[in-house]
């Protein structure tokens, strides 16, 4: 029997504590018509001070698994994606693993940034098509606010990003059932790794981090906003559009657009771009700001509950991130 793998269940995670825009005001030498008017964003969640990444991803996977009325012990593999991790080893996910009490299952993290989602969608389908297993658990969690610098220096990244995590479980199905993901593109250019990126701590410095290099700031993110908007607006059409015709589907049979969460300009200029209606694209970046690999999971998790996955929708999710990465996938929802 040729296999599929199909969602049966989502979930999300995201902290109590709101920061609004009116927040960052206090912070830094910002205005809240400057943060929603350049990035859509009102408000993002932070976590409170010893709320870890993993607490978050926990919350998000009994939600799925709640959602797809199975066990812990049903799972075969945990895929997490995150670009900030717990520790700096071992990997968010063997946390996550201790928090959910997970056995002796594998589990694996996956460090491709905003588009960590989508590489981490495309290795657990393809995992399941070739058979290795049947029920893979696949995360995106971040705890971003941790490692900001909500000084004025830091402004244009810290604004932008906020704290949670998605998860849905993947089962494998008979391919001829209909529902199930159909494509999922993903590509690379490290060449502009830099453009995006926190230096340290890590294990090209010697030592990893000492008081000169936290004076240097290297541990906070720096980012070429421009240069990334510009990649994005290019980069997500492109393969949004190369995974559907690989599908060999075309736009106009496309139900629901999900893209990345990183600042709402993106997202109409995308959909400006290919001239997507409005109404088939589901943004929540106004309430919870950036969160990285976890943007996609958290809106398919909304969306399922608002009842906007009807089965059989085609639904369409697009990511761009640092690395640079950018990635697509469409799947029949059911
Ligand atoms: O999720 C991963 C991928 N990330 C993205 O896709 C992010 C892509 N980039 C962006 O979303 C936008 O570039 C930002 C929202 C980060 C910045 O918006 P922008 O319109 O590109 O602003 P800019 O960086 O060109 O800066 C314009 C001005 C500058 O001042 P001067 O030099 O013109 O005097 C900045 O210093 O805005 C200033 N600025 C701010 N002002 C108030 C930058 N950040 C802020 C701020 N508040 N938070």
């Amino acid at each position: 029997m040729a296999l599929r793998s199909r969602i049966v269940g989502t979930g999300m995670s995201v902290p109590d504590r709101v920061v609004t825009n009116a927040d960052m005001t206090q912070w830094m030498d910002t205005t809240e018509e400057w943060i929603e008017q350049r990035t859509g964003i009102r408000e993002r969640r932070w976590v409170e001070d010893g709320q870890k990444p993993s607490d978050l991803a926990r919350g998000a996977v009994v939600a799925a698994l709640s959602q797809a009325e199975l066990d812990v012990s049903d799972i075969d593999c945990i895929l997490l994606a995150t670009l900030s991790p717990e520790h700096d080893f071992p990997g968010t996910s063997f946390f996550l693993h201790e928090a959910i009490d997970a056995g002796d299952i594998p589990c694996i993290d996956l460090r491709a940034q905003c588009s960590g989602f989508l590489y981490a969608l495309q290795i657990a389908d393809s995992l399941i098509v070739a058979g290795r297993y049947e029920r893979v658990l696949v995360v995106g969690c971040e705890v971003h606010s941790t490692g900001l610098d909500v000084s004025t220096e830091g402004r244009d990244v810290t604004v932008i990003f906020g704290d949670g995590s998605g998860a849905l479980v993947l089962e494998a199905v008979d391919a001829d059932a209909g529902p199930g993901v159909l494509e999922v593109r993903v590509h690379a250019q490290g060449k502009h790794a830099r453009k995006l990126w926190t230096e340290g701590p890590g294990s090209a410095m010697y030592p990893r981090i000492d008081h000169a290099a936290l004076e240097a700031r290297k541990h906070y993110p720096i980012m070429d906003g421009r240069f990334v908007f510009k990649h994005a607006v290019t980069r997500m059409p492109e393969v949004l559009l190369e995974t559907l015709s690989a599908a060999s589907l075309k736009l106009e049979d496309v139900d629901l657009f999900l893209f990345h969460q990183a600042n709402l300009r993106i997202n109409e200029f995308v959909a400006h771009k290919l001239e997507i209606p409005k109404e088939k694209v589901l943004n929540n970046i106004q309430r919870l700001g950036n969160c990285s690999a976890a943007a996609l999971p958290i809106l398919l998790a909304e969306a399922s509950r608002e009842g906007i996955l009807e089965p059989g929708k085609l639904v369409s999710l697009t990511a761009f991130g640092s690395g640079f990465t950018w990635g697509s996938a469409i799947l029949r929802w059911g």
